[in-house]
């Protein structure tokens, strides 16, 4: 007989050996954000479709497109939420968080909706960590955010990424550079692909990270928005670039980076990982969105923030194996407890550990931690005098050394994993 359902089609199951990895995300995430005073908020997966609308723009491939919107038994029209920030910025205003002490720092961690269409890195259901910082307009929140995703990485020993960063102006010189590109773009627009001549009557910044050869040609002659900044937008930019040289974050001007959502006002900014190739190579991305909450309804209010996808950077993650995978290959149950102990302080440090409880002998658990790609293999084992002791070995120099378990073995195990340069 043939099964009833399949999995819907974008979406994916987590299996326990996708785990490790969503542990590792989650963990640091949480920690790192909290410990600079991020409070973490959650709202509700579904909300009133026209939240969605209003803020990321009527004419963006999200609302346009992507939307998973149903009318409820009421009658009202209600969208599984594509994106995080407007939600936020409603709850907000909704919790009386405005009334606290300026900016108010929060963090999610959740799963979002988009009716893309799915290929390797898109998915219809996909997760997010992200923050918002609301309630001021510092650059200099621009740059703490940055520099926090960035640790973020860091953490989970992700390598190769790239920071995009550009300024799109507001409301005041925003009308200026809109209109440079139209005339700019206006002569060669009947020559370009249709879905190109649409972009550009919806909106002709969208023509700039446009994937065709054509228009990608075109765009170098293009005007840049930093050229048409207003006084404060170039101030505020010149202090993004100052604070994240300071901060000795590498960053790409990249003057064609305008982001897939309307709500941006002058700071842009996107990760991208080469390994995930072609139109997937955004792990994450944000920026400052000073207009929304005014947008909403809500009272002027500056806010800036980013989103990073979770199942992108699993999938680097992945590619590279466990940092950790430990194992007990006695019945010595004192050292199984130990190195589960230690596997879970590992985890919460934001390491992707995977702790093999198999019935396997020794033979095959090495085996299972080399096809999993692990970095370190943890092997809880007695010595030839019967004494409980804990292998810690490297995979790649193949070393192995001897531990206690009465030692201090997660400094250790940390510390192998920076001298070899496997994590920051
Ligand atoms: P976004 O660029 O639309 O920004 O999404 C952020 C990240 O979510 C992307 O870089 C990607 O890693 C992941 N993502 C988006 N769509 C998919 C998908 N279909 N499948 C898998 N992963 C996906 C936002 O969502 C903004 N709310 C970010 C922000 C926060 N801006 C200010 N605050």
């Amino acid at each position: 007989m043939a099964p009833i359902a399949q999995r819907p089609r974008g979406t994916q199951d987590l299996l326990p050996d996708d785990q490790p990895y969503w542990d590792a995300m989650r963990h640091s995430a949480q920690r790192l954000a909290s410990s600079r005073g991020y409070q973490r908020i959650e709202t509700p997966i579904f909300e009133p479709t026209e939240l969605f609308t209003r803020s990321a723009g009527e004419t963006t491939d999200v609302v346009n497109k992507e939307m998973y919107t149903f009318l409820d038994r009421g009658g009202r029209s209600m969208t599984l939420r594509p994106e995080g920030t407007a939600p936020v910025v409603r709850a907000y205003f909704d919790g009386g968080l405005f009334t606290e002490r300026q900016p108010v720092r929060l963090f999610y961690l959740g799963s979002f909706f988009r009716y893309d269409r799915p290929q390797a890195g898109r998915f219809r259901q996909f997760h997010q960590f992200g923050v918002e910082v609301l309630g001021a307009g510092s650059p200099r929140l621009d740059v703490e955010i940055i520099a926090l995703a960035w640790q973020w990485f860091g953490e989970l020993g992700i390598k190769g990424i790239s920071l995009q960063l550009n300024s799109i102006g507001d409301s005041a010189c925003r009308p200026g550079y809109r209109a440079a590109l139209l005339e700019y773009f206006q002569p060669y627009i009947s020559t370009l692909p249709a879905d190109d001549q649409a972009r550009f009557r919806r909106n002709p910044l969208r023509l700039l990270d446009s994937k065709e050869p054509q228009t990608q040609e075109l765009r170098e002659k293009a005007p840049r928005s930093v050229q048409y900044l207003c006084r404060e937008c170039a101030e505020a930019f010149d202090g993004v670039r100052a604070g994240l040289e300071k901060a000795g974050i590498r960053f790409t001007l990249n003057p064609w980076l305008v982001r897939g959502l309307d709500y941006y006002t002058r700071t842009a900014f996107e990760y991208w990982h080469e390994s995930l190739g072609g139109a997937q190579n955004s792990i994450g991305g944000g920026g400052r969105y000073d207009g929304l909450a005014a947008e909403l309804g809500y009272r002027d209010t500056p806010g800036t923030g980013f989103a990073l996808g979770l199942e992108r950077t699993a999938e680097l993650l992945r590619q590279s194996g466990p940092a950790v995978y430990a194992m007990t290959v006695t019945a010595d149950a004192g050292l199984r407890e130990r190195i589960v102990q230690v596997a879970s302080g590992l985890l919460q440090a934001g390491l992707a550990v995977e702790v093999d409880t198999s019935d396997d002998d020794f033979g095959g658990k090495i085996k299972r931690a080399a096809r999993r790609r692990a970095r370190l293999d943890l092997i809880g084992r007695l010595a030839e005098d019967g004494s409980p002791m804990i292998g810690l070995r490297n995979m790649s120099s193949r070393n192995e050394r001897t531990l206690d378990p009465a030692d201090d073995v997660q400094r250790l195990v940390c510390s192998e994993l920076t001298s070899s340069g496997i994590q920051r």
